[in-house]
């Protein structure tokens, strides 16, 4: 029973509450929402991160191996390449004939995804000077036996030009085909150099260099008030502060973008989805941007905290690009990209994740890191509200552990389902004078639920709904991560699962949909009564029920308030109790949660005669030892 009182009213529920973070992370960006289709598009590629670039993506067919050579070449006098940002260029070395054509492939992001009426832009770089015959850019499906589109890119018969040329072109489908590759189709003799191999598909509001309209379209449709972003540990980089994310090198004409390697996540980003193009996108969701900064400090390895000016000079000049004028030097930068209105950055996160107990009992100097940071933005910024880490991973309450002032705490929990839903109350005893409460990463991620299940979405929705009881404490929250590329998951769960031509939500999606479409705007006062409160299948004899190390012969005993149909595992009903009869396995078990490597949580889930109750027994094995 749920008796509202509509003359008692609490606080204000913030309008701002549900965001997204989004996180360059299981391809989200190249191979997800950046609508790229090429892969390796300016070959600077490799197998992993220290490994040298090699032709990733790309493939040569011919007749024969001696009629198509190709190989990466690097800056020299005798082949200077595009420009500073581009370390490597391809070179092919021709001898086809219009009998014998050869080609150059490219296979997308685990395909390429033609649909038939759909026009793509193609755009690449090359050099060809001594280069005589056609060349052709298809779509073509995988194996080169259907073409789908086809166009003559007149430009390299008639190129006498000796530097670096831009060529662009449209391919209009005539075909579907979500597995599809492009090709470039040489029939001439003549040596050609290729960068920057460009493919787009229209994209979400049209923007150039813009979003995969699908997966934009979804996170459209959770009106998110605020993006978080670029990160996540994606902001700290690993190995080396090269591998962080530097927002100066993210914008401006792609082809001048060096990318950098994504360590973190195992992969190298173009940076096409640059610091701009975040910007960008969060305006064209009516999402305020806020934008997490590097404190200097990368997985494995920091700048020491009294030598950090740089990093907030790096900070101080983001802040500029977006916010500044078109008189200030950044702010110019921005208008030169084609933005001259401030983007309005209101939201600064000061690093992600620092402040973290380090095992080795090493601290980061976060808190000395965190003042300057917050003086010199709040010394050019004063409105700017600024968000302070708080400890992130194993603690349930994390602290603000400072008397400098900060505006917001990011709290980060990724848990079980039943974790979140036992911290329904959880912000009941938060300081109501004390800093507010972002919440920017939360997610079932263990337990029954771990691939982002209903079960996963029901505990994450009990918890938002203790935000929104707490409104006067938990102003922001967004769901982590977003989006996986599921031919290359790094991790799970996430709440959008793609591939090259589709994307679903999982319920955790539809749950982060629904909460904002029905935020209310004042908590009222209610008194819940739980009739089935005291019916609930009671676990009686939990610590007396010793386990043999290593073994399953107990048996544990629950008591029921009625007979109950036990639906997994071996198990008896005897006068209302419910025994285990004989030796288990634990993956008899429905979910088996390690808690460490001797303490297990098991579930059973039972039903009540032909009713549509549900309950969950839980109880906890122990060995001998810690018993
Ligand atoms: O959301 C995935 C990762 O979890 C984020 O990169 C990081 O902030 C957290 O540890």
């Amino acid at each position: 029973t749920i008796d509202i009182d509509a003359q008692q009213r609490g606080p204000k529920v913030s309008p701002m509450l549900y965001g997204i973070f989004y996180e360059d992370i299981n391809h989200a960006a190249d191979g997800g929402i950046y609508a790229e289709l090429i892969r390796n598009r300016s070959f600077e590629d490799g197998p992993r991160f220290g490994a040298p670039a090699d032709m990733q993506g790309w493939a040569t067919v011919a007749a024969e191996p001696s009629v198509l050579a190709a190989r990466l070449i690097q800056d020299s006098k005798k082949t200077p390449l595009l420009n500073s940002a581009q370390h490597h260029a391809l070179q092919l070395d021709v001898k086809a004939s219009p009998a014998a054509p050869v080609s150059l492939i490219n296979e997308g992001y685990w395909g390429i995804n033609a649909v038939q009426g759909r026009t793509y832009r193609l755009s690449f770089w090359a050099k060809a000077p001594a280069y005589r015959g056609t060349v052709k850019a298809e779509l073509r499906s995988a194996d080169g036996k259907q073409v789908y589109a086809q166009q003559q890119v007149a430009v390299f018969a008639a190129a006498k030009k000796r530097g670096w040329t831009k060529y662009e072109a449209t391919l209009t489908a005539l075909d579907n085909d979500a597995q599809a590759q492009f090709a470039l189709v040489f029939d001439g003799v003549g040596q050609v150099q290729l960068d920057m191999v460009s493919l787009f598909p229209p994209t979400f509001r049209n923007r150039e260099n813009g979003m995969r309209p699908d997966l934009a379209n979804m996170l459209w449709q959770l009106h998110p008030k605020f993006m978080r972003f670029p990160g996540g540990c994606f902001v700290e980089g690993q190995e080396s502060p090269d591998n962080a994310f530097r927002w100066q090198r993210t914008i401006g004409p792609v082809e001048e973008r060096e990318g950098h390697w994504n360590v973190n996540w195992g992969y190298r980003t173009t940076d096409g989805l640059g610091y701009h193009e975040y910007l960008q996108l969060a305006e064209d969701l009516v999402a305020k941007p806020l934008y997490v900064v590097n404190v200097g400090i990368w997985h494995g390895g920091q700048t020491p905290y009294d030598s950090i000016q740089p990093w907030i000079d790096e900070c101080l000049n983001a802040l500029e690009y977006a916010n500044g004028p078109v008189s200030s030097k950044y702010g110019a930068m921005r208008a030169k990209n084609g933005h001259p209105e401030p983007f309005g950055i209101e939201y600064l996160e000061v690093g992600n994740e620092n402040n973290q107990p380090d095992p080795r009992q090493q601290s980061d100097h976060y808190y000395e890191r965190y003042e300057q940071f917050y003086n010199a933005i709040k010394a050019k910024y004063p409105d700017m509200k600024i968000i302070g880490n708080v400890v992130a991973w194993g603690d349930d309450n994390p602290k603000w552990g400072s008397s400098l002032p900060v505006d917001l705490l990011d709290e980060h929990y990724y848990r079980s389902p039943d974790w979140f839903a036992d911290a329904f109350h959880k912000y009941d005893s938060y300081d109501r004078q004390g800093p507010k409460v972002y919440v920017g990463e939360y997610a079932v991620t263990n337990g029954y639920g771990t691939l982002g299940n209903m079960n996963a979405a029901l505990g994450e929705a009990i918890y938002m709904m203790g935000m929104e009881n707490n409104a006067d404490v938990v102003e922001l929250a967004s769901y982590a991560p977003i989006f996986v590329n599921e031919n290359d998951a790094r991790w799970r769960p996430d709440m959008i699962r793609f591939s090259s031509s589709r994307a679903m939500g999982t319920p955790s999606y539809y749950v982060q949909q629904l909460m904002p479409q029905h935020l209310g705007t004042q908590v009222l006062k209610v008194q819940l009564t739980n009739p089935y409160k005291d019916k609930v299948v009671k676990q009686i004899t939990p610590k007396q029920s010793r386990v043999g190390y290593g073994t399953w012969n107990t048996r544990a005993t629950f008591q029921c308030d009625k007979e109950v149909d036990c639906m997994y595992g071996d198990w008896q009903i005897e006068g209302g109790m419910l025994h285990q009869t004989g030796h288990k396995d634990a993956t008899r078990c429905i979910q088996k949660d390690v808690i460490d490597g001797d303490h297990y949580t098991c579930k059973f889930r039972c039903r009540k005669d032909e009713g549509a109750e549900g309950f969950i027994v839980i109880f906890n094995y122990v060995d001998d030892k810690n018993y």
